[in-house]
């Protein structure tokens, strides 16, 4: 779709604080393609643009996903930087960037990534939509009715002057505005946790996946699960849950049918009898939850895993990168066959959350 497009560039958008990583991760994809460049990044910016000097952006941005990249949570290719001469026309020098770009488009979105959401650049590209919708489709830039067989259309604020344009397509691109999906919190989950593996089943799976993997009438685990917000949701998709953790859960899923409470040590505790699933939000070293997780996959006491690695504070991308590498170790070892799938979220901080679907695996055309 995006081929022809004349680009500088990546853009991909980050949690704050996460740039370095994002970078690195980058790097360590582009490399793979033999695409190489540079960036200079501020740490808290929440965006890294890497700009290519050697090799075929285009045809790296293809071949990309964001929903299966780490620190990546959104992704474009960048067409041009701006920097308004005037706050009185930002329009125009936009539109001119665009000007053979060797793309047309059928939507247009302003963002601000670096911004908080009640921010004045978050403003700022709320009231550039019409003005410069107006402008691309008078310059036959952007299609009169959105077409979503077209890219999309991306002006980045950076400051109120300063702009990224770029372009975006499936699959690199992610949906979700931003790579952030919208959750309400339903009153009755009793934490906040509850979003948290919400936006995992939802970011990191395919509808068509969850389907395959979570289904009614599964059993799981729940390790670390007080005050309850993952267990709640796991009943909510219609599983049968074993909560285990030292503290009490919620009242209410004390007294819910759909939920045993086991007061037990999540690193000791072992189901009586094969289960669909296990999930972990255990605040602990990355490494012994990633043994412990290892463990039941590598026994079969699970078909499915979700859990949380927590971040140390430096070399963090190394530390995703090891703990990977020790799973697919074990994994491999004990040959099971597993697809492993990594990201921070959102509702992450400094931790990361993993997926691991051991085999027979969603296969898209027994969708039903
Ligand atoms: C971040 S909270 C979990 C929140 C939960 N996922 C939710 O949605 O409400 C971590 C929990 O792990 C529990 N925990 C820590 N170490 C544990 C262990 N070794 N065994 C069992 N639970 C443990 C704590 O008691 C705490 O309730």
């Amino acid at each position: 779709m995006l081929h022809n497009l004349k680009s500088t560039g990546l853009l991909a958008y980050c949690r704050k604080g996460f740039e370095k990583e994002c970078l690195q991760e980058l790097q360590q994809v582009a490399g793979q393609y033999l695409v190489y460049g540079y960036s200079r990044i501020q740490d808290q910016q929440g965006w890294v643009y890497w700009q290519v000097s050697q090799g075929n952006a285009n045809k790296l941005y293809a071949d990309l996903r964001s929903d299966q990249m780490v620190f990546v949570r959104q992704l474009y290719l960048v067409i041009g930087e701006v920097e308004a001469e005037s706050a009185k026309d930002r329009v125009s020098p936009v539109v001119e960037a665009l000007q053979n770009c060797g793309s047309r488009f059928g939507y247009l979105r302003i963002e601000a990534p670096g911004d908080d959401e009640q921010g004045s650049l978050r403003g700022l590209s709320k009231k550039l939509v019409a003005p410069m919708s107006s402008a691309m489709k008078a310059a036959g830039l952007l299609t009169a009715k959105k077409d979503s067989r077209l890219p999309v259309c991306f002006v980045t604020c950076l400051t109120g002057q300063h702009f990224l344009v770029a372009a975006g397509a499936k699959p690199a691109m992610s949906h979700f505005e931003e790579g952030i999906p919208r959750l309400r919190f339903d009153p009755e989950a009793p934490s906040r946790s509850a979003l948290k593996i919400e936006e995992a089943f939802m970011v990191m799976l395919e509808p068509y996946e969850k389907a395959f993997v979570l289904k009614r009438g599964q059993r799981g685990v729940d390790l670390g699960a007080a005050p309850g917000g993952w267990t709640w949701y796991m009943v909510s998709q219609g599983l049968r849950m074993t909560a285990v953790d030292h503290g009490a859960l919620a009242p209410s899923l004390m007294q819910d049918a759909d939920v045993a409470y086991v007061a037990s040590d999540g690193f000791v505790y072992k189901p009586p009898k094969p289960v669909d699933w296990v999930v972990c939000d255990i605040v602990d070293k990355p490494t012994r939850t990633l043994e412990r997780m290892a463990d039941w996959l590598v026994h079969g006491w699970t078909r499915y895993a979700l859990f949380n690695l927590k971040l140390p504070m430096k070399s963090r991308f190394d530390a995703v990168e090891a703990c990977l590498q020790k799973l697919q170790q074990k994994l491999e070892s004990a040959e099971v066959e597993a697809e492993v799938r990594v990201k921070q979220l959102y509702h992450d901080r400094e931790e990361v959350t993993v997926i691991v679907l051991t085999a027979p695996f969603p296969d898209k055309s027994n969708v039903s």
